[in-house]
């Protein structure tokens, strides 16, 4: 059987035997994401047509305007994960504190905590421009017959047992990871059915696309504004292409295909960042790692950052390992942009 002909559904049940616990829950919770996602999609296609556009008139717990699909795939995927016998907790951008599941028989048997983004970019849903869905997979650490616990949520991003994201783009893609490198699906829409095309997805060592909110420039720390001028700099490979949507997964996905960095860092006005931990940076991290990337808060492995709080954020570097490397250095040692002219 060639690649591009197998499903989702039949690549879960091969490489079922590679889970740590291989006791198909993982795979049935994965499965139960790929149906949300499903769901999701159907709406996000129809924006436009009908009244799913716009603000609810509400802002979520970070103060953010909650646009009508940010409610829509949020209720989606707590929906679709609760109601199936895997998921004893789920923690959401959109809710201020997670939710204990406690299953059918009400004795909290379930092993896995889900930390979601359900809509990541809805600002750009209203220009249908490419949104996506974060999602991040851990054990349980408290015992199996209690509720779940906060604790069982601030696992740092290295104990991940999987990680993926949705794209709702030009085709509909869910790239994951159970540790076992990055395979992305693409969603036949006639069909219902994600068919694997993007096997053993890898990142460039290098790259020529830099991806950051350029807007912001005045804000950004010493470092990070010299890394901007050597990426734009005439030597060598450089100056680089700037591409930048607006939407994490999107601008991951691009990078990752084509060989790129991604930087959301801290800012004078955001001293850590916009982007959160728990359910944009750590499950982006892990896949970036395992498709061979890096990803740094600029001092550290953002997978080995010790969470404190559910909706915590995080400055952001990832993307091509050479690449981030290269921008760590400048935000560790700023006056290398002394070093080199700029012209
Ligand atoms: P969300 O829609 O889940 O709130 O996330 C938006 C995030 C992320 O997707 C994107 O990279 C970043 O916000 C863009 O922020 P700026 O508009 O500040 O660049
Ligand atoms: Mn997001
Ligand atoms: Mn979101």
């Amino acid at each position: 059987m060639t690649h591009k002909n197998q499903t989702l559904g039949e690549f879960i049940i091969e490489n079922q035997q590679q889970f740590p616990y291989a006791t198909g829950e993982l795979s049935r919770l994965i499965n139960s994401i790929r149906l949300a996602a499903k769901m999701v999609n159907h709406e996000v296609n129809k924006a436009g047509l009908v009244d799913i556009t716009g603000t609810v008139g509400a802002t979520n717990i970070q103060g953010e305007a909650q646009q009508k699909l940010d409610v829509f795939a949020n209720e989606t995927f707590i929906n679709t994960l609760t109601n199936r016998e895997i998921v004893c907790g789920i923690a959401s951008e959109e809710n201020e504190d997670f939710i204990t599941i406690r299953g059918q028989q009400h004795d909290h048997q379930n092993n896995y905590v889900v930390l979601i983004d359900p809509l990541d970019g809805s600002s750009n849903i209203d220009v249908n421009v490419s949104v996506g869905t974060i999602f991040s997979i851990y054990r349980r650490v408290t015992p199996i017959g209690t509720a779940v616990t906060l604790e069982d949520f601030l696992q740092p991003g290295h104990l991940q047992v999987a990680a993926g994201y949705v794209i709702y783009g030009t085709s509909t893609m869910l790239v994951y990871t159970t540790g076992h490198g990055v395979n992305g699906f693409t969603l036949n829409p006639a069909l219902g059915t994600y068919y694997l095309s993007h096997p053993n997805m890898l990142f460039p060592e290098n790259g020529n696309i830099y991806s950051i909110n350029e807007g912001n420039y005045v804000h950004f720390p010493a470092g990070i504004k010299a890394y901007i001028k050597y990426c734009q700099e005439e030597k060598e490979d450089r100056p680089y292409t700037s591409r930048y949507i607006g939407s994490l997964v999107s601008d991951i996905h691009r990078n990752m295909i084509k060989g790129g960095i991604y930087i959301y860092p801290s800012t004078s006005t955001a001293p850590e960042g916009k982007l959160r931990l728990l359910y944009e940076c750590n499950p982006m991290a892990f896949i970036a790692e395992q498709a061979g990337g890096m990803a740094s808060d600029g001092n550290m492995r953002v997978l080995d950052i010790r969470p404190t709080a559910l909706h915590q954020r995080t400055p952001f570097i990832c993307g091509s390992k050479n690449m981030v490397e290269k921008a760590i250095s400048f935000v560790q040692n700023p006056a290398l942009s002394k070093k080199q002219t700029f012209v």
